[in-house]
């Protein structure tokens, strides 16, 4: 059976089931085994319905493939019982086999506020992450509410991007924690940095000067080159999110058909109800100013800074189709409230345009 099987499979079973996890028990924080699996799976039942985006956290069979695997670290906060009050999994990201992403951090409602979260983030930075080649964790943080943006900056991550209004309130229906749709802060924490270059278009100087200022990492600025680019073809890799409506496109290459590629990706990420279009860009690459500026164009408005996306950095241009819900945003730091200020400003802007 499939993964989509398996968790329509589990979904039924959770549904019919009365299972209510005994509150008070203490628990210990632990790699995932086998036989939590059922356990997360009622772990995010009971935390989002059947809205949770990821479909490996309810398929109980997929969920242990993929520890064994390697595609997936999970760690868990586990009770004497067996229960699961409390989980976040580490994984590669797509494009630098060295950044991986910490994240599906989850704890029982009636097990919050006793710093389950803060102990299964810190297990996996302290004792999963050194057993990886690692070099860069980044985790998102979501913003209706501002717990996991602490416990990201109590644990070394930084502030360096807004994805605006990724994910549909619909995901928050069962606790009925938001009220349209909720941006994710993007946090960075390096473990093994690697100095290089960087462009920075003229445009985003400021706020990029803003966002390195911050960061224990070493890189060399540089002015990007106008109308280079352009001795290659484009190369874009593009991910279709459909319960987002997100389509995630990465620019491994900008060539002299960056316009054109990126029309014709847009047309189809249309085609498939995308709503929202993220576009990273590499930093180090000299052709980056010109490929900001014909974004810019197109009324795409900053996300913000990327470490280690791409190997080397990236930046976030995303695109949407109805006015994004700023006020909503909630943010801990003041430094992810500057850089709130830089994106809203930007997307002014675009709107202008
Ligand atoms: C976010 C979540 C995982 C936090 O779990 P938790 O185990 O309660 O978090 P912790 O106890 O480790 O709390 C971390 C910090 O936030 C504070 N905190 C926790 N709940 C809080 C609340 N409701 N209001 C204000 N502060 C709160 C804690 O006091 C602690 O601060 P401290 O280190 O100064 O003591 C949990 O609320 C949850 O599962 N929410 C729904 C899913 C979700 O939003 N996941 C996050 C995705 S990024």
């Amino acid at each position: 059976m499939n993964t989509l099987a398996l968790k329509d499979e589990t979904l039924l079973k959770l549904s019919q089931e009365d299972y209510p996890v005994e509150p008070g028990q203490p628990c210990t924080v632990d790699m995932f085994r086998p036989e939590d699996a059922l356990g997360v799976a009622r772990c995010f039942y009971t935390v989002y319905g059947d809205s949770y985006s990821i479909d490996t956290v309810y398929s109980p069979a997929s969920l242990i493939e993929a520890n064994a695997t390697g595609n997936l670290y999970s760690v868990v906060a586990r009770t004497p019982k067996g229960d699961v009050v409390g989980y976040c999994a580490l994984f590669r990201s797509l494009a630098c086999k060295f950044l991986y992403e910490q994240g599906q951090l989850v704890v029982l409602p009636s097990y919050r506020n006793e710093a389950i979260a803060t102990q299964v983030v810190k297990y996996g930075l302290e004792v999963v992450a050194p057993r990886l080649p690692v070099h860069e964790v980044f985790g998102k943080a979501v913003c209706n509410h501002t717990i996991s943006q602490k416990i990201g900056d109590e644990c070394g991550f930084r502030e360096t991007a807004l994805e605006i209004d990724y994910i549909p309130e619909e995901a928050y229906k069962k606790e009925k924690s938001a009220t349209g749709p909720v941006s994710a802060l993007l946090m960075f924490r390096c473990c093994q940095d690697r100095p290089h270059d960087i462009y920075l278009p003229e445009t985003y100087e400021d706020v990029l000067h803003f966002i390195y200022t911050g960061l224990p990492i070493t890189r060399t600025f540089k002015k990007p080159d106008t109308g280079v680019a352009f001795h290659t073809k484009s190369r874009v890799q593009c991910h279709v999110f459909g319960f987002q409506k997100v389509a995630r496109l990465n620019v491994e290459a900008i060539g002299s058909d960056f316009e054109e590629t990126i029309a014709t990706i847009e047309g189809q990420a249309g085609k498939t109800g995308s709503t929202i279009i993220q576009v990273y860009l590499p930093l180090g690459n000299p052709a980056v100013g010109d490929a900001v500026a014909l974004l810019r164009a197109k009324g795409y408005f900053l996300g913000g800074a990327l470490p280690r996306w791409f190997d080397q950095d990236g930046l976030l241009l995303q695109k949407i189709d109805s006015p994004p819900h700023f006020n909503s945003i909630r943010l801990y730091s003041e430094r992810a409230g500057k850089l709130l200020e830089f994106v809203r400003t930007d997307w002014e802007k675009a709107e202008r345009r």
